[in-house]
């Protein structure tokens, strides 16, 4: 039986370190351990939240229930052409750590996804992207354990109802099922993604245009661009960039037209969320220990100690900055719990 520990901190479990704590806290290192963990909480411990790395959280407040900490280790070959191979991967590998292994053994597809700090299971739950790649361009299905009824249920890709930083377990099933696992299609004769930024002008400066040098060239511009968790606390973009129609992009580009932006489709337009910020004078803005990373806009970080209510304010400061200048409602990518 996992021990379930009280009054537990948080601050090793989220990358803005944030020192919240929690009421009740469970690490379950195989399946048997967390079907025990969900029936033995049923009732009396409050409400649960599955919590793998904290890479995507803020915790605002103290929670006042029972955290499930799901590190289940292991990988598996499943199934191997002559042009692919199929591997299911445990919720708590790391996952630049599979990164790196696919491409150390040339298997391509997830070398954009490289340096993005977590773990497995979380992966497919915002549909982690980068630099042109989603996590769902490589997704073959997901293996959930329902905490209703411990049963163990396979999604498969389309079922995942994967979309822009989003899936059906940050909506419908939000805190309903633990990922267990996640099964990838990697390519043995890869395609390069290079469209994306500055990738391809970089990739013209190595010999040998393959995955590895694209992972090279990403682990430089990351390191070069966003903020290191370990040295200081963040969990990425803290808002998704928004889509908006072309009338209200047209409305704005009207006034900027220096104004960076993706067309999605015809009707469609996607703007930086970053750009938008630097515009309205946030970039490296500090207000006590939160602040707007200098290099990126998107990412707040904690100077040392942040609450999480010092973070949270500040993005509602910002938030209310960019409606004010724009028109535009920023959503966080970010959980705010
Ligand atoms: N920009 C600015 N100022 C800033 C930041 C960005 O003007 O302070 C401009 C850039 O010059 C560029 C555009 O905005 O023209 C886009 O910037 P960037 O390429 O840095 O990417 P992003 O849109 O800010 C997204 C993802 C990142 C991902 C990068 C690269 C979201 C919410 N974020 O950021 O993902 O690494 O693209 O693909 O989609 C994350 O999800 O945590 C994350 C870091």
């Amino acid at each position: 039986m996992p021990n379930i520990k009280q009054n537990y901190s948080l601050k090793s479990h989220n990358t803005f370190n944030i020192a919240a704590k929690t009421k009740y806290f469970v690490e379950c290192n195989s399946i048997e351990e967390l079907q025990q963990a969900v029936k033995q909480s049923e009732t009396g411990f409050g409400p649960r939240l599955i919590v793998g790395s904290g890479s995507n959280i803020l915790f605002k407040d103290d929670y006042n229930g029972l955290i499930i900490h799901p590190n289940i280790k292991g990988k598996k070959l499943l199934k191997e052409t002559h042009s692919s191979i199929q591997i299911k991967v445990s919720c708590g590998e790391n996952w630049d750590d599979f990164v790196e292994y696919c491409v150390e053994n040339s298997y391509g597809g997830l070398e954009n996804l490289s340096w993005i700090p977590g773990k497995v299971g979380a992966v497919p739950i915002q549909n982690i992207g980068a630099y042109g790649v989603e996590a769902k361009d490589c997704i073959i299905e997901v293996e959930a354990l329902n905490i209703t009824s411990g049963e163990i249920k396979t999604f498969t890709k389309d079922e995942c109802e994967f979309g822009y930083r989003n899936s059906i377990f940050k909506n419908e099933y939000r805190s309903k099922y633990i990922i267990l696992a996640v099964t990838f299609e990697l390519s043995k004769n890869p395609s390069l993604t290079t469209n994306y930024g500055a990738i391809q002008k970089h990739l013209n400066n190595y010999p040998k245009k393959n995955i590895k040098t694209v992972r090279k060239i990403i682990i430089n511009i990351r390191k070069e661009k966003l903020p290191d968790p370990n040295e200081i606390g963040n969990a990425g973009s803290f808002f998704k960039n928004p889509i908006v129609n072309r009338v209200k992009f047209e409305n704005i580009y009207d006034n900027f037209p220096a104004m960076p932006y993706y067309e999605l489709s015809q009707d469609t337009v996607k703007i930086p969320a970053g750009w938008m910020i630097e515009k309205c004078g946030w970039k490296g803005k500090r207000i006590g220990n939160a602040g707007v990373y200098n290099k990126q806009a998107l990412i707040l970080v904690n100077y040392g100690n942040a609450t999480g209510q010092e973070i949270y304010d500040l993005s509602q400061q910002i938030k209310a900055d960019v409606k004010k200048q724009f028109g535009i409602t920023l959503e966080e990518e970010v959980n705010i719990i």
